[in-house]
């Protein structure tokens, strides 16, 4: 144990001196970096998984030969007090240097309690409610020894066929930017060596989010401007909020993979972007450089890798078996290796580690931080604010108290494991509150509450919807729980279809036959396109994955206990062949004419509209807004914006305002309109509240095709709306 002293004393400046690099842990680290093997500085570049969680290929079991030999600095997919424990036990006593390890998981949407998955609580428009849903995600996967945690998703995505939209922000750069920082802040708070608190990794870098068709692990080819102007911020903002870690992604970028990718990793990173914590490679990524045909072999995707720019190499062990004979051949040079591993070793000082290998293997806070109320009470919080009201006709919602009897009717309805979603991480699929509970728990006696299946998620079998129709019949409201399974979305779950799976659609067809006032509750983790829904039924809540207090949540929305304000931050198309489909889109040379709504020479289609179903930044609420007194004025070099909110129903609700502009004329095009700006309030029903918006040059600066980035004068639309769509504007010149 005296070794492990000594490097404590040593480490302690660096573990209390918070980010900044102008500390003096060169010199520490450096005397740990000199008594350090080859292999042992090798081993501290390895990631390797525990066997308790899958989340990729070529699963090994000899994880605690590895550890034991120092060959690895740091593990993924273990967690609990004693599994943790166990495995730094053996890096800190069994292994020469007592070096301990870094335990990462993919903490996505929570750790045990699991709130929405993030595109739904991208959709509540709070990020201080994110903010503290991630505070507790860090909170509880610390308590069970995490204490790196591979997230936030930042990746912009406009097709919904990919899976792994529900894991992001939306389409939108600006707010998935806002959203990732405060991700970022959530997971590291203030201080990282907090028993409380964990790294965070922002992924995947870069534009994972844009794979041709939507088919996950694919080519990725985009413009350099779109890269730089939609794609790149919100990595940017991630870092800029401090993330100690970066994850690159499997996809190429110009023909290079990004793991590969010295440009992306080394030029764009570190020399512009000023990046100081460390680089994993996803899943296997440096490996597949084979595949993706730019390394012969393991050896030369090993060099290649390192040479980019990447530090620690994901479960692949290409670092371990190659870099030895990389280094022995003078093909890396012994300060690269140096250099990958300082970058570790200080995250782990940061931590604390060095202090106290166990700071995250406290049984107490095992038993006291997990599941607690409070960290129920936040996720019920953040279900009712990621809800969507899709369509309300004749005000179907909230359900009236004249309703003395509720058919609950679907394959979602009563599903324990769906309500997690995808990304569960520890989630406890037992302790989930489904629809069916949610309802009963908040109707107690007073109304009647059944349920039928009627049909599976994704089969073709109709034999339950006759009984479905007979208790839809009998009561006297509907709700229609539909949608996909939890794992139909997230990594490795593109779709062709988007539509309901299965039945699905005919089941809310024939329900209706019952007459009764019906609402369809949706389960997903993508947009949807759900046209023959929108056309069937009366009403649509949008929930997403709600995790473990789903259906509390969502009843608390359903009987009007709280008014929905979410707003969507992806669009829902019409149709499959819409995508991708994104409000921020160009005008084109031909754009749509309402003049000539028959002139065929259009960017149009000719079996569908170019409307989506639902656009970027909607949602309706139990009340009603209007937006008037819209002025918008240059003043000190800014346009300062105000306009009048006034809530125009019955109803106390709350309404996220959001800002667009547009940019008349520049010397390249520009988007139709661009979100630079939103608050959500709460008005009082009667009740008009004027809401103000500051934009700077900066704000409205953008990338040329030379990668510079500037500001354009000229004359700009202001647009002001409840979603992106329905807007009032004001034109302003601003030079
Ligand atoms: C692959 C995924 O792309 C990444 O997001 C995740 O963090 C790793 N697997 C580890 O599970």
């Amino acid at each position: 144990m005296k070794k492990i002293q000594a490097i404590t004393a040593v480490f302690l400046f660096v573990a209390i001196s918070g980010w900044s690099q102008n500390v003096t842990e060169g010199i520490n680290i450096d005397s740990l970096l000199n008594e350090m093997s080859l292999i042992e500085k090798i081993g501290q570049l390895t990631l390797i998984t525990s066997d308790w969680d899958i989340t990729g290929p070529s699963l090994s079991n000899d994880y605690k030969e590895l550890i034991k030999a120092g060959k690895a600095g740091a593990v993924f997919n273990a967690y609990t007090v004693d599994f943790v424990r166990e495995l730094q036990k053996t890096a800190v006593e069994e292994t020469r240097l007592k070096i301990p390890l870094l335990f990462g998981y993919d903490v996505i949407h929570g750790h045990r309690t699991i709130f929405p998955i993030p595109l739904g609580q991208a959709a509540s428009w709070n990020l201080d409610l994110i903010r503290r849903s991630e505070s507790v995600a860090a909170s509880e996967a610390t308590a069970e020894g995490i204490n790196w945690i591979f997230a936030p998703m930042v990746d912009i995505s406009r097709d919904p066929r990919w899976g792994r939209v529900s894991e992001g922000g939306g389409e939108d750069t600006w707010l998935t930017s806002k959203i990732g920082a405060t991700r970022v802040n959530g997971f590291q708070g203030e201080d990282l060596s907090s028993n409380s608190t964990a790294l965070a990794c922002v992924k995947h870098f870069a534009a994972y989010g844009a794979p041709e068709a939507g088919r996950e692990y694919n080519t990725v080819d985009i413009s350099t401007t779109s890269l730089f102007e939609s794609y790149l911020p919100p990595y940017k903002a991630g870092i800029d909020a401090g993330t100690g870690s970066v994850m690159t992604s499997f996809n190429e970028i110009n023909g290079q993979p990004s793991t590969s990718n010295k440009w992306l990793l080394t030029d764009l990173l570190r020399d512009q972007w000023d990046f100081k914590g460390f680089v994993v490679s996803d899943y296997t990524s440096i490996n597949e450089l084979v595949n993706h045909g730019v390394a012969e072999d393991e050896k030369s995707a090993a060099l290649l890798s390192l040479n980019a720019g990447v530090d620690m190499d994901m479960q692949g062990r290409a670092f371990l078996n190659n870099l030895e004979m990389l280094i022995a051949g003078d093909k890396i040079s012994m300060q690269q290796i140096d250099q990958a591993v300082r970058r570790i070793l200080i995250a782990k000082a940061k931590l604390g580690l060095f202090d106290d290998p166990y700071r995250y293997c406290n049984k107490k806070r095992e038993k006291t931080a997990i599941m607690t109320k409070d960290n129920r009470i936040l996720a019920r919080k953040l279900v009712r604010e990621s809800c969507v009201l899709l369509k309300n006709e004749n005000n179907t919602l909230p359900i009236p108290d004249n309703v003395k009897s509720i058919a609950i009717i679907g394959p979602l309805g009563d599903s324990k494991k769906d309500m997690l979603g995808n990304w569960i991480a520890a989630g406890e699929w037992d302790k989930c509150i489904t629809l069916k509970e949610g309802m009963v728990n908040r109707a107690g006696d007073l109304i009647k509450v059944t349920y039928n299946r009627g049909c599976g998620i994704d089969d073709a079998n109709t034999s339950g919807f006759e009984e479905a129709l007979k208790a839809a019949r009998n009561a006297d409201m509907v709700i229609l729980a539909l949608g996909e399974a939890g794992e139909m979305s997230g990594e490795a779950a593109s779709r062709t279809n988007i539509d309901l799976p299965g039945v699905q659609n005919q089941l809310a067809t024939m329900v209706m036959e019952a007459g009764k006032p019906t609402v369809a509750v949706l389960f997903n983790g993508r947009p949807l396109a759900i046209s023959q829904l929108q056309a069937s039924v009366p009403a649509i809540l949008e929930t997403w994955f709600g995790g473990t207090e789903a259906g509390n949540g969502i009843a608390d929305v359903l009987f009007g206990d709280y008014n929905p304000a979410g707003k969507l931050t992806m669009t829902f198309p019409q149709n499959l062949g819409q995508v991708p489909i994104y409000y921020n889109h160009k005008n084109t040379g031909r754009p749509l004419d309402p003049e000539r709504p028959d002139f065929k020479y259009l960017s149009k289609y000719i079996d569908s509209p170019n409307d989506p179903l639902y656009p970027f930044g909607y949602g309706l609420s139990y009340t009603t807004f209007k937006y008037d007194d819209l002025s918008a004025n240059v003043e000190g070099g800014q346009i300062q914006i105000s306009v009048n909110v006034a809530n125009t129903g019955n109803r106390d609700g709350e309404e996220v305002v959001q800002l667009y502009v547009q940019d008349k004329i520049g010397s390249i095009t520009r988007p139709v309109k661009e979100l630079k700006g939103f608050q959500k309030l709460m008005i009082k029903k009667g009740e008009s509240k004027t809401v103000q918006f500051t934009l700077t040059k900066d704000d409205l600066a953008f990338y040329h095709p030379d990668l510079t980035k500037s500001f354009e004068p000229g004359e700009f639309v202001v647009y002001v709306g409840g979603n992106s769509v329905e807007t009032i504007q004001k034109l302003v010149l601003f030079d």
